[in-house]
């Protein structure tokens, strides 16, 4: 019996861009989905942008735009962005939807029929500047434990403290810069210290909808039994405010983080709409379909405590499993923009293009708990090189070329004992690789898969299509080896569909097949089956495109660009580039003799602020003494050794320090540091640069 599985990824907030640490989620989501619907489930998967709250608000207003053309804008960019990387949404909305709208409202009604909505006057700060409330995030001061500055109102950056607004020393707006007023308003909350949540919740928690260390964590929150921890949530805000007003409660909005997993519903409203499925069959009480939520570990507390409650008790069906993931981190630390490797989905395919090489690499670090992965670039660069072109591609492309030459495309039935013994092999496989992805360890199948391609490229190596093609007498077998390899090939690429789709696709058409679905039964090609000529199919990735892309992340070398959290107090800093100087022609260029130099020795020098002085070799008879201005920012004992660029017909000049004998090359623009250059690797000192 097929299952009905609904599937989402956490909606992305409309305030910033995609980037490698929001693509965890959405490729290991695609990946799942992608397996169950190759398996035959009914399989829907949406998403949306989460696109209310102040901060939008702020933004569209300091942008001179409507919210409403903020978010429009930014939805088209996330799903360029998704597309890009193959991560196929059967709906992909806005909770700035109707849908949305009117599924917030309905559950609120809801809840406040059953008494547990309750309206309570808090005190909290306000810019009589700017007349509104402000949120803890946009309240800034002096901090109460360390006294660190401009820290938030929530907690301090420096010293980790965590305190009330009210508790800042000297506070101030940070939308106006006024000093805020403490104000009184109504505002609405959700009664989760009633006795009915807690006891729903404590049951959910354990009833194994939750990753073991999930669940822990909520028995945490949620404290022993008795001790009823969870306090009320307070679900408003008071205009102005993007987002939904409260039913029959003039100038309150829903919180964000209220209608954020109602988007959820919206989204997949839109998708039965014009698919023509049941909502009701997913959402009422007592569906027989599947819900599954994959989210970051940050916003469990959402996801396992509130939205169930919501849903529970404005009777809805609550979700079957969440499934939480990790946070990444890039070389194993952070991502860091003065590191460059804060590095957007835009960025990635500007610089490296082809997106599945990443989805295979964190196909290979998924093992569905809440561990953090790490995208170590160097290993990124090997794994893509060493599994899926030497391995994977191999294989085809060391077979394919003969069957088109030889046997005008067409594959041969027969084979020999080895030839069904290796389909046998790579077939047994299935049931683990398909338990794996089942279970979203997904780098326990990448595992399985490349464990089959070694067997099959051994069968390759051990059988030498290209001796036995050489070899007039052995066509027979040539004819054999090929075919199983190909087969074997066609097995191999139905194993790594889900990780990676559009290569398949490609593949399919080579091979000239249907698209590949799990199908329980051994097959193979049939006999005669003509196949395409083999087409180049991927290419070695290039780890200078990988350099190239950290370097123009790179805070201090490029435009600032905004972050999802820094676009809240960071101004937006536009540089331009310095003009072009004026044309020269080649001749000109030719008169400047540029060198390779290694840098034998660098040092201070004694009275001199900025210098250093390098001794240069250009493979002269004697290194050459050069007094160049970068003392600021390298160390003399980091150099020594480095290859670099010097102008080595430049007239020698006199300085106070001694005679300095050319120049080294560096690059430096508006914002602070300078580079200086560096040939690739195996230049040797004194090659010339034209
Ligand atoms: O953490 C975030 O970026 C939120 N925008 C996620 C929302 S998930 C769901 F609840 F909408
Ligand atoms: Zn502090």
């Amino acid at each position: 019996m097929p299952r009905k599985i609904l599937v989402t990824s956490a909606l992305p907030y409309a305030n910033g861009s995609i980037h490698l640490g929001h693509l965890v989620e959405y490729i290991q989501t695609d990946i799942w989905v992608r397996f169950q619907k190759m398996r035959g489930n009914t399989c829907h998967y949406v998403c949306a942008d989460d696109t209310h709250g102040t901060p939008i608000m702020l933004r569209a207003e300091k942008e001179g735009i409507t919210p409403e053309q903020l978010i429009a804008r930014v939805w088209q960019e996330h799903y360029d962005d998704f597309a890009a990387f193959h991560v196929a949404f059967d709906n992909y909305g806005s909770t700035n939807s109707n849908e949305t709208k009117e599924s917030a409202q309905g559950i609120y009604r809801t809840l406040k029929a059953n008494g547990l909505i309750e309206v309570r006057s808090i005190e909290q700060y306000y810019d009589p500047v700017k007349n509104m409330f402000l949120p803890d995030r946009f309240i800034k001061g002096e901090c109460p434990k360390c006294h660190a500055k401009d820290q938030y109102g929530d907690n301090c950056e420096v010293c980790g403290a965590a305190y009330a607004p009210t508790d800042l020393i000297n506070p101030f707006s940070a939308v106006s810069g006024a000093k805020p007023e403490l104000r009184n308003s109504d505002h609405y909350f959700f009664k989760l210290s009633a006795a009915s949540c807690q006891q729903f919740l404590r049951e959910w928690t354990r009833s194994g909808a939750l990753q073991p260390e999930a669940a822990n964590k909520m028995q945490e929150w949620l404290g022993a039994e008795g001790e009823n921890k969870l306090t009320d949530w307070d679900i408003s805000r008071d205009a102005p405010y993007f987002g939904f007003e409260i039913p029959d409660a003039p100038g309150k909005y829903f919180y964000v983080w209220l209608d954020a997993p109602v988007g959820y519903m919206g989204s997949f409203k839109q998708l039965c709409a014009k698919s023509g499925i049941d909502f009701d069959n997913y959402w009422k009480q007592g569906s027989d379909a599947e819900l599954y939520h994959f989210i970051g570990k940050d916003i469990l507390y959402f996801h396992a405590l509130f939205w169930p409650a919501m849903l529970q008790h404005a009777g809805f069906r609550t979700p079957t499993k969440l499934f939480a993931h990790g946070f990444l981190t890039v070389n194993g630390e952070k991502m860091s923009k003065s590191r460059g490797t804060f590095i957007t989905a835009r960025s990635y395919v500007d610089h490296i293009k082809n997106t599945e090489y990443l989805r295979y690499y964190y196909a290979a670090k998924l093992n569905g708990t809440m561990e953090d992965i790490d995208l170590n670039l160097e290993d990124f660069v090997a794994k893509v090189n060493s599994d899926l072109i030497g391995k994977y591609i191999n294989i085809a492309s060391r077979s394919a070329g003969f069957i088109t030459k030889h046997f005008a495309g067409k594959l041969t039935l027969r084979s020999s004992q080895e030839d069904r013994e290796l389909l046998n092999q790579i077939h047994e496989a299935t049931a683990e690789i398909s338990a794996s992805y089942d279970a979203r360890d997904f780098s326990r199948a990448i595992r399985e898969i490349m464990r089959i391609t070694d067997l099959a490229n051994q069968y390759v190596d051990s059988n030498k299509p290209w001796v036995l093609a050489k070899d007039g007498t052995q066509t027979t077998r040539l004819h054999e080896v090929c075919s199983t390899s190909l087969n074997v090939f066609r097995l191999l690429t139905l194993y790594l569909k889900p990780v990676l789709p559009k290569l398949a696709e490609q593949i399919e058409d080579f091979l000239n097949i249907d698209p590949l679905r799990w199908q329980p039964s051994l097959t193979v090609l049939s006999e005669g089956h003509e196949i395409k000529p083999y087409q180049h199919l991927a290419a070695r990735l290039d780890p200078k495109l990988i350099e190239a892309m950290v370097a123009a992340n790179q805070e201090s070398l490029k435009p600032m660009t905004e972050s999802h959290s820094e676009t809240r107090h960071a101004e937006h800093q536009q540089h331009a580039i310095t003009p072009i100087a004026e044309t020269i022609s080649i001749d000109d260029f030719s008169k400047i003799d540029l060198r390779v130099a290694h840098i034998v020795n660098a040092e201070h020098v004694e009275g001199a602020e900025k210098l250093l002085k390098l001794t240069l070799d250009i493979g002269e008879a004697q290194p050459r003494t050069v007094f160049a201005g970068i003392k600021s920012v390298y160390d003399p004992e980091k150099l020594k050794g480095r290859m670099t660029v010097m102008v080595a017909n430049l007239a020698p000049r006199k300085m106070k320090f001694g005679l300095s004998e050319g120049m080294v090359l560096a690059a430096s623009g508006e914002t602070p540091g300078l580079f200086i250059l560096s040939p690739d690797a195996g230049a040797q000192p004194g090659m010339r640069i034209k």
